[in-house]
């Protein structure tokens, strides 16, 4: 199994363009599969979890090719597929096609890997079922593998019980192939690709605050012309880098063409909070579904924060990054209302305690976050365990570039679920790592 040894670094400059937005292309690709002639997207991201969703669509009867930066995607109508879908490590991947499978009149089977197998399905097994499907969840405890029955659906008032872009998605989905007008209502705010993209396609979704009406099409969906999409760079990823400049006095590091989408880009709030210096220059493309942009920043010495509450699911997937923050500032830093993260490609409070302590730090593990108390010395020499999962993986290696010494990270060929460039980008900011 891989492991990375991170050496510490007194400062870290450079320029990067991030690889581009797992959220987005995961949808662009299967908005694409939909569409009846041929569909270019740039920047799609290729890394795995991308990669497996294409695999899926493949299955289901659309053609890929890669040309160049681009891949173009041949949609039209699907056809039962012979093989199980297997979308790998990405929840996104799952939840997403198994509302687009929902409404189709045969049966489909999905599953993934060990830990997207342990992942909560029930979370769309109810408001699916609402609809009309039947889903039973053959895995152990509610989880994958799914076999879906598809059904004529019908359209369901669904207030959302967790806050969830991967639910909402999927309903939003499904809904496109029921009978009559869906309505989600979400109590906080989740990230809104999939509303973007609709409304780029001209579907008909109204979106009043937090409550969101599609009309449905009924079992033969709607009829999507081709479209171009161009997907930002992916906000999470320059999120690692944002934070290891962040964190130390003297450095310089500038994202190119990062996606800005404000419902991804809460981090960059809780940065300027602990006292580091952000600026965001925003490109003009009336266009784009999505906005992006350049981001700058310089580091500093940073100070405690507290992140909870309506933050959480604009930040959800820089959480173990704040974890990192936290240990390097001065402070107690406090994160809570996080208890999503324990759901995620692994139970990430669990991981960022366990791996933390093992560098030194002294902190609370809580039920729905942790309780960091930051500016002490990061102790090198450890060998910490990603747990499989890519985002534990680089967060430990920036907490890395601050220890004493060199920081082992074990088990890192999860970085390729999302990131497959990241150490080359590592490498590219002065820093030094050896891979074995
Ligand atoms: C995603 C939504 C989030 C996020 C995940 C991608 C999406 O998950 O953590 O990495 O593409 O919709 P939840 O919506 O389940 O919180």
């Amino acid at each position: 199994m891989e492991q990375a040894v991170v050496s510490p670094c007194a400062k870290v400059s450079g320029s990067i363009v991030v690889p581009g937005d797992k959220s987005v292309s995961h949808r662009a690709a299967m908005m694409s599969s939909l569409a009846s002639g041929t569909s270019e997207i740039s920047g799609f991201l290729r890394a795995e979890d991308c990669l497996n969703t294409l695999k899926a669509l493949e299955t289901l009867g659309a053609v890929v090719k890669f040309s160049g930066d681009k891949i173009l995607v041949t949609g039209g109508k699907w056809h039962q597929p012979e093989a199980i879908l297997d979308l790998g490590n990405s929840g996104t991947g799952l939840r997403l096609m198994a509302g687009l499978l929902a409404g189709r009149p045969w049966v489909s089977e999905l599953t993934g890997d060990e830990s997207l197998r342990s992942r909560p399905m029930q979370r769309i097994k109810e408001p699916l079922e609402k609809m009309g499907a039947l889903l039973e969840l053959t895995g152990p405890k509610g989880c994958a593998p799914l076999r879906i029955k598809g059904a004529k659906l019908h359209a369901i008032d669904y207030q959302m019980p967790v806050a969830s872009a991967q639910v909402k998605s999927c309903i939003l989905l499904a809904a496109l192939f029921a009978e009559g007008v869906t309505t989600v209502i979400e109590k906080e705010k989740t990230r809104d690709h999939t509303e973007r993209i609709f409304m780029q396609l001209g579907l008909p979704l109204t979106i009043e605050d937090n409550k969101l009406i599609l009309h449905g099409f009924g079992p033969g969906g709607p009829e999507l012309p081709p479209a171009k999409w161009q997907v930002p760079g992916d906000f999470s990823s320059a999120a690692f880098w944002l934070a290891a400049a962040a964190a130390k006095p003297g450095s310089r590091v500038v994202i190119r063409r990062a996606g800005l989408n404000p419902r991804r880009t809460a981090f960059l709030n809780v940065l300027r909070r602990m006292g580091a210096d952000i600026k965001v220059e925003t490109s003009e493309d009336g266009n784009a579904a999505e906005p992006f942009g350049d981001i700058i920043v310089n580091g500093a010495r940073l100070r405690r924060t507290e992140v909870g509450g309506e933050e959480i699911p604009n930040i959800i997937d820089e959480l173990p990054l704040v974890a990192v923050l936290g240990a390097l500032a001065d402070g107690k830093t406090i994160i809570s209302g996080a208890h999503e993260l324990r759901l995620k490609e692994s139970d990430r409070i669990a991981a960022m305690a366990v791996n933390l302590r093992l560098a030194g730090v002294e902190l609370e593990e809580k039920e729905d976050g942790l309780v960091i108390y930051g500016g002490g010395k990061i102790r090198g020499n450890a060998s910490v365990e990603s747990r499989g999962d890519h985002r534990i993986a680089m967060a430990m290696t920036i907490l890395a570039l601050s220890a004493e010494e060199g920081i082992t990270i074990r088990n890192i060929a999860c970085v390729a679920t999302s990131y497959p460039s990241f150490w080359d980008h590592l490498r590219s900011i002065g820093a030094k790592v050896r891979i074995s």
